[in-house]
């Protein structure tokens, strides 16, 4: 079964890289161009002008909506932001030593045990699971935090944007206007993107009709990895351990010559500027500036001029992940904590990607190439 013979015969595709596995009305990537766009709008513009409460909605409506609906769906959000109390006392017995994605993990599978809609599939029962984990996600990660520096836990702020509410909890304390765009900007760059792995995850889990909290678990547990959403923190331990401006130099070179991979850098889809990173390196250069951390924006850039010059001609250059480790660092979220907000933003995707799969659902499942023996004789154990 490895090559096809004859007309529909299955071929392998290792990492399903020329395979389309599901239809999306959602967002389209022209990766050989470097374009993003949600429902056909330009990220750009939407990163520039759009709310990631607004991004939420298109992405689950196909369509922009008009004051009045936004409204209406803000509100629904905000009524949805408060944990059930089965959550926040199950928040106070997390090991505060636990790695916040496995804490995550945990917390968003946890959810499902005080919903007694967890098991309902109907698109409208999915459509308020949707709205609640979209909600409820920021208390958790910011309680989670707050619970393992032993500090108290911190409800919602229902008046506030997703962002806002999140660095309130976070930090205890009200977030500039600039910090709180900051992060909405970042939420709205990592909303969906395509059939990604966790969003492919979580895909095939509704797709054997099991529930919308299982299939957000499967999705975080496949973002947490570094060759997708854990890019992110590998990038900040790496501006942390090249510590200054000339060791970048030594430093890339001497990995690329030892064949490591650079975090930050080279996409499945883009072999071209991602677009995200595009915005988010105007973005994260203002950021740094207003916060005192232009070291590490200025050393991203020198990496992102080596890595031009030796590995541009391969199609690699950097990724969502590489300006926005900068962008989580200016703005005061701990390194470890970086998966998590790509998670709180994606949980979007997710949630509207397992509503669309469900609508004509068809069983994600496909079949491996055998490359093993055959027709083995038995042998009693005492012969082995
Ligand atoms: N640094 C150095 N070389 C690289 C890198 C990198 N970051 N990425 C790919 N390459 C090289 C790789 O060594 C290979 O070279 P050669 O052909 O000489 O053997 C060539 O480029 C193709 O690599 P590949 O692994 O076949 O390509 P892929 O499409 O399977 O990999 C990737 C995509 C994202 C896994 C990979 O680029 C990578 O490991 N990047 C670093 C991790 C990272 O930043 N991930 C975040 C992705 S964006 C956010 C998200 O969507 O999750």
């Amino acid at each position: 079964m490895t090559t096809a013979t004859a007309p529909n015969a299955p071929i392998l595709d290792k990492g399903l890289a020329n395979t389309i596995a599901a239809e999306t009305q959602m967002s389209f990537i022209d990766g050989s161009k470097g374009v993003l766009e949600y429902v056909g709008y330009d990220i750009d513009s939407l990163a520039r002008n759009s709310t990631f409460e607004e991004v939420v909605f298109l992405l689950w409506n196909r369509r922009l909506p008009k004051r009045a609906e936004l409204d209406s769906f803000t509100a629904e959000l905000r009524r949805e932001y408060d944990l059930p109390a089965g959550a926040w006392k199950l928040l106070v017995e997390m090991p505060r030593d636990a790695a916040p994605m496995h804490a995550l993990r945990t917390l968003v599978s946890a959810l499902s045990l005080f919903d007694a809609e967890a098991d309902d599939n109907s698109p409208d029962a999915n459509r308020r699971k949707a709205i609640r984990l979209v909600a409820k996600t920021p208390a958790l990660i910011a309680n989670f935090d707050r619970h393992r520096k032993g500090k108290s836990l911190v409800k919602p702020d229902s008046t506030h944007s997703i962002a806002n509410s999140f660095l309130s909890m976070l930090n205890g304390a009200a977030p500039t206007d600039a910090v709180a765009r900051a992060l909405d900007v970042c939420l709205i760059l990592h909303a969906d993107h395509g059939l990604n792995a966790s969003t492919f995850a979580a895909r095939v889990t509704i797709s054997t009709l099991s529930d919308l909290y299982s299939a957000m678990v499967t999705a975080i547990g496949t973002l947490k990895g570094p060759l997708h959403g854990g890019a992110n923190e590998e990038v900040m331990v790496m501006l942390n351990e090249i510590e200054s401006m000339d060791r970048v130099e030594p430093y890339i070179r001497g990995k690329l010559a030892r064949k490591d991979r650079i975090m930050g850098f080279g996409h499945r889809v883009y072999k071209a500027l991602d677009p995200r990173a595009g915005y988010l390196k105007t973005f994260a250069k203002q950021v740094a500036a207003d916060t005192g951390n232009m070291h590490l924006y200025e050393m991203s850039t020198r990496i992102e001029q080596i890595m031009a010059a030796e590995v541009a001609s391969k199609g690699i250059y950097p990724n969502v992940d590489f300006y926005s480790a900068t962008t989580y660092h200016s703005i005061g979220i701990d390194l470890d904590l970086f998966t998590c907000m790509f998670a709180m933003s994606r949980i979007a995707g997710w949630s509207g990607h397992c509503i669309e799969q469900l609508d004509g659902n068809k069983l994600i499942r496909p079949m491996a190439d055998y490359t093993g023996p055959h027709a083995l004789r038995y042998q009693p154990i005492e012969k082995r």
